[in-house]
């Protein structure tokens, strides 16, 4: 029989907090491929890699953490989980308390959800409540419940799920042989900078890599209090994923950016867009806009030529195109692209294909 990936844990069971009482609730997530990305490469003259997170089982990399999440919940006697979501963690939540038999109840901000992420919610049975506030007020209220109700928070304050985000960096090592030079991706509440980080200083410790990568963190021009250094009130971005105004890692991102000698910048929605444009017209990989930030950033600092020639670079992207589709079809402009209408003739269609006869 053909081997089958077996989900996070049981993958790098040695290398995470869980033992043989721990019950294992996956869905088969990690695993995603590294794809080359040679359209990239030749842009900014480095070898880059795309960490496609978009192909874990609810289309996000939170499902890395919560199957940790939700399986040491379940150690611990949970019968119910909460979360304050963006849409992706609410979704993932979702999915990984029904494989537990357990319910998710969802904090999501008023709004600026993408309708694929609420739909997976709602598929998977979730206890879904729209919040009067942004996403930080969501949180704050979501820890609240936690510490005063009967019910476990898995967002991303909970150890356990940087545990099992941290996997992405081992297998980006496991691929490579090596850890990358430099490796970049989207900042929100900052646990997945953290997770990665924290996944290449232990395999750093136990000798499978000699150095750090540089991390590169990209937050949104309208919700970049990283870079402003304060909070923000109203955060806003078209990525709405990380549409986030008082990260909850703030100082662990800090932390990656400065002891691997990295960088943490802000990209605006144009950027990020137009980012999100090359990587599906010109790589071949179709990502939410929260995801494309990482190509954006790539290719600012390329511009700004501070991307060393012949560097090794990963790129994560964290999130699968579907969950918030309408970018492809009408960019800030609002203005839609709809397909050519056309009669059922064969050269009719030939002649709008720009089709030369046979002869
Ligand atoms: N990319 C996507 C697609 C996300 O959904 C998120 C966070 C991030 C990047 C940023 O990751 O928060 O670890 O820095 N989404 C959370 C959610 C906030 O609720 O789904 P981070």
């Amino acid at each position: 029989m053909a081997k089958q990936w077996r989900g996070v844990i049981r993958e790098y069971f040695d290398r995470l907090p869980v033992s043989e009482h721990t019950p294992i609730i996956t869905l088969g997530e990690g695993g995603t491929p590294l794809i080359p990305a040679p359209a990239l490469s030749r842009r900014v003259g480095a070898e880059v890699y795309v960490k496609y997170e978009g192909m874990n089982p609810t289309g996000s990399f939170k499902d890395r953490g919560m199957t940790m999440a939700i399986s040491k919940a379940m150690e611990r006697g949970a019968k119910a989980v909460i979360c304050a979501s963006t849409g992706n963690t609410s979704a993932s939540a979702a999915a990984y308390a029904t494989a537990a038999g357990i319910r998710a109840a969802v904090l999501v901000p008023d709004g600026k959800i993408a309708m694929g992420k609420l739909s997976q919610a709602v598929a998977h049975n979730a206890h879904i409540l729209q919040i009067d506030g942004n996403f930080d007020v969501c949180l704050t209220v979501a820890r609240q419940l936690s510490e005063r109700y009967p019910v476990h928070l898995v967002n991303s304050v909970n150890p356990d799920r940087i545990e099992g985000q941290k996997t992405a960096a081992f297998e980006v090592i496991d691929v490579l042989d090596r850890a990358p030079d430099i490796h970049v991706l989207p900042v929100g509440n900052a646990g997945n900078i953290t997770a990665y980080f924290k996944g290449y200083r232990e395999a750093q410790e136990a000798g499978e890599i000699s150095k750090l990568p540089m991390m590169w963190g990209f937050q949104a021009e309208g919700a970049s209090p990283i870079v402003l250094g304060h909070a923000i009130e109203n955060p806003d971005t078209v990525a709405t994923a990380i549409r986030i105004g008082n990260p909850a890692s703030w100082a662990q991102a800090i932390e990656a950016r400065d002891v691997s000698g990295g960088y943490i910048g802000a990209i605006s929605d144009e950027k990020i867009l137009e980012a999100h444009r090359i990587l599906s017209a010109e790589v071949g990989i179709f990502v939410e806009p929260a995801s494309a930030i990482s190509v954006a950033g790539l290719l600012n600092r390329h511009e700004a030529g501070l991307v060393p020639g012949g560097s090794t670079i990963v790129l994560t992207v964290t999130g699968h195109g579907l969950k918030d589709p309408q970018w492809a079809l009408h960019g800030l402009d609002g203005v839609e692209t709809t397909p050519t209408q056309m009669s059922s003739d064969v050269d009719e269609i030939a002649d709008a294909l720009g089709l030369a006869s046979r002869a």
